[in-house]
């Protein structure tokens, strides 16, 4: 695994109250917490159920790795509340810089619908598209998972259609809804 000193220090405030940061190692006991509830992982892609330290020390690696090969900036942002505890994350995968990427998300159960994963996910595709001048960044969400889509109309992401049986999950088909955001559309406040 990449040393961790190779990852790049970042603090982007969300709302007076919430902010994104890396992720930490010190993070492995709240994440194991929020990832107990199995709704987080059946509405997901690649998050194991049961979650616990090995499958952290999986994160890990991976958020290591994705920063390693972009020059030390994360692309897996943690969520914290004014205590700096972790509480949820926005990720990025498949990130073509000076293109696009793919963009991820979930919270701890006890936060949502306070909004706050509107914020995060509107500033960290701010930060993206800034950041790797990215023209697009897409968000395939399982059909049904109402409040995700809400979450990426609200950040200006479009509905651009039906994937039929896009994802295979403990061996079901599951077809997604493929969403979209272009740079230019993208729209403060989250
Ligand atoms: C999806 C998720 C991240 C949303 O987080 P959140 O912080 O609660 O989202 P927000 O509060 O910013 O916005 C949620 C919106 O969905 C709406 N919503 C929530 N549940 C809903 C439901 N069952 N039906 C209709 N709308 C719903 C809320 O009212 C809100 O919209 P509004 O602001 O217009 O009222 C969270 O539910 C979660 O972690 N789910 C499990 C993992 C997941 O689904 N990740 C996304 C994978 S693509």
């Amino acid at each position: 695994m990449p040393p961790a000193s190779q990852t790049t220090h970042i603090r982007l405030p969300i709302t007076p109250e919430f902010s994104l940061t890396e992720f930490l190692r010190t993070d492995e006991a709240a994440v194991i917490e929020h990832l107990a509830d199995k709704e987080i992982s059946d509405r997901t892609t690649g998050i194991a159920f049961p979650y616990g330290p090995e499958e952290f020390y999986r994160t890990m690696r991976t958020v290591a790795e994705r920063a390693w090969g972009h020059g030390g900036c994360p692309l897996h942002f943690a969520i914290r509340n004014s205590d700096h505890f972790f509480i949820g994350c926005v990720t990025f995968s498949d990130l073509v810089e000076n293109h696009s990427a793919e963009v991820a998300y979930w919270l701890g159960k006890p936060f949502w619908n306070r909004k706050i994963t509107t914020a995060a996910v509107g500033v960290a595709c701010q930060f993206a598209i800034e950041r790797w001048n990215l023209a697009r960044i897409s968000a395939p969400v399982f059909d049904g998972n109402v409040a995700s889509a809400r979450v990426l109309e609200k950040c200006g992401f479009e509905f651009e259609g039906l994937m039929r049986g896009h994802y295979l999950k403990d061996g079901r088909f599951i077809d997604a809804r493929l969403y979209a955001l272009l740079a230019e559309v993208l729209i403060p406040p989250f």
